[in-house]
């Protein structure tokens, strides 16, 4: 893939860093992180699969710039998101002898970045972190912005720390290998950050993928898919977007809230679905169509805006129905377990115009209930 490489510096006073993206990114790893005044021992953290793929060129890497480092895998999938995988590559980093001046790094997807950053926040009580995305979703979403954690029994992500990383580097490299369900599912954050903060992305995506579809370098479905410089431009407009809002609002009390759009009804459609029949990216893209449905109930939102948002979605290869057999009354429940729940009230982020989101409190429970109700019988 050619391009050049863009550095996004993320704005947080002492703990500022730098997201670099393009090609070739995992073989600069080991001088990026001299760069960046890291120590010279690492635990680098991954799963099978990816380790297979990127982990000894990452470890070369690494060990030309003379960080010693070693390589230690979790298992596959959200499988790997609980505390117990946290202790335990706690007790390997001590075991191995990394110290306060260590770090570790995450490669792999989102589930190796939440879990390995935990860790970081955890181990000697926090030491230093370097996230090496490979899937687009954790390219444009999950590692920027220090959001890590695990899941427990009553919901995803409900135990964790903001831990901000040291250095991002997301190597576009990586998205050849990812099949085009993990892109679409990527694909489905940077539509999230278009619909919620930039109408201009939106529209570029919309150009690509509804108004002149072609076979691009980086297939969605089998007749759709990304140029190179449209995957480029995403991974990095949506770390700029992104970056704006987490230097703004790192711990979330206003803006950073609205990265949540969809995620609300796309967490309770994983706990409700079973974990692993969606994939994050597709809960999320039903959640956005939800979402959106319920601003145009309350009225705040146009039924062409939210037509486009479905028919950008659906162009994408992403689902945009509840799946068939889905209980809403179950939906209900588990929304009520979200961490957006605040004083018995359910936050969700809605959306006034394509660009532009808000938060609101104050949409009555019976409008929900009948959203869903109609969700699941359209199914
Ligand atoms: N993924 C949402 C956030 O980082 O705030």
């Amino acid at each position: 893939m050619s391009g050049d490489t863009s550095t996004v510096p993320i704005d947080l006073g002492e703990r500022s860093y730098l997201v670099h993206i393009g090609p070739g990114e995992q073989a600069r790893l080991g001088q990026r992180c001299r760069d960046a005044g890291l120590g010279r021992r690492a635990m680098v953290v991954s799963n099978p699969a990816i380790a297979r793929h990127f982990g000894q060129s990452i470890l070369t890497s690494l060990g030309r710039a003379e960080i010693d480092a070693r390589l230690v895998t979790v298992v596959p999938g959200e499988r790997a998101k609980k505390l117990a995988t946290v202790g335990h590559l706690c007790d390997q980093a001590i075991a191995a002898g990394l110290d306060r001046g260590s770090f570790l790094v995450a490669l792999g997807g989102g589930v190796v970045g939440d879990v390995t950053g935990f860790a970081a926040a955890c181990l000697y009580r926090g030491v230093a972190l370097v996230q090496v995305p490979t899937t687009l979703v954790a390219m444009v979403d999950s590692s920027v912005g220090g959001k890590t954690g695990v899941n427990c029994a009553l919901g995803k992500n409900l135990i964790g720390a903001f831990w901000q990383p040291s250095l991002v580097a997301a190597d576009l490299d990586a998205l050849t290998t990812l099949p085009a369900r993990e892109r679409r599912c990527g694909l489905a954050e940077v539509i999230k950050h278009g619909a919620i903060l930039d109408l201009d992305l939106f529209e570029r995506l919309e150009e690509a993928l509804v108004r002149r579809p072609a076979a691009g370098d980086f297939a969605l479905t089998p007749r759709v898919g990304l140029s190179a410089e449209l995957a480029r431009y995403s991974v990095e407009r949506s770390c700029r977007l992104k970056g704006a809002v987490v230097a703004a609002d790192e711990r979330e009390a206003g803006q950073r809230a609205w990265l949540n759009f969809g995620h609300t009804f796309g967490h309770a459609l994983e706990k409700v679905c079973g974990l692993g029949r969606l994939h994050h990216g597709e809960a999320v893209s039903i959640g956005m169509v939800l979402a959106a449905r319920l601003g145009v109930r309350r009225g705040e939102l146009a039924g062409a805006d939210s037509e486009r948002l479905e028919r950008l979605l659906a162009a994408a290869g992403l689902p945009i129905q509840v799946p068939r057999g889905t209980d809403p009354a179950a939906l209900l429940a588990a929304m009520g377990h979200d961490k957006k729940v605040r004083d018995g009230r359910l936050k969700l982020v809605l959306l006034s115009r394509l660009g532009q989101a808000f938060v609101a409190g104050d949409t009555p429970t019976a409008m929900i209930e009948q959203l869903l109700n109609e969700a699941s019988r359209e199914a």
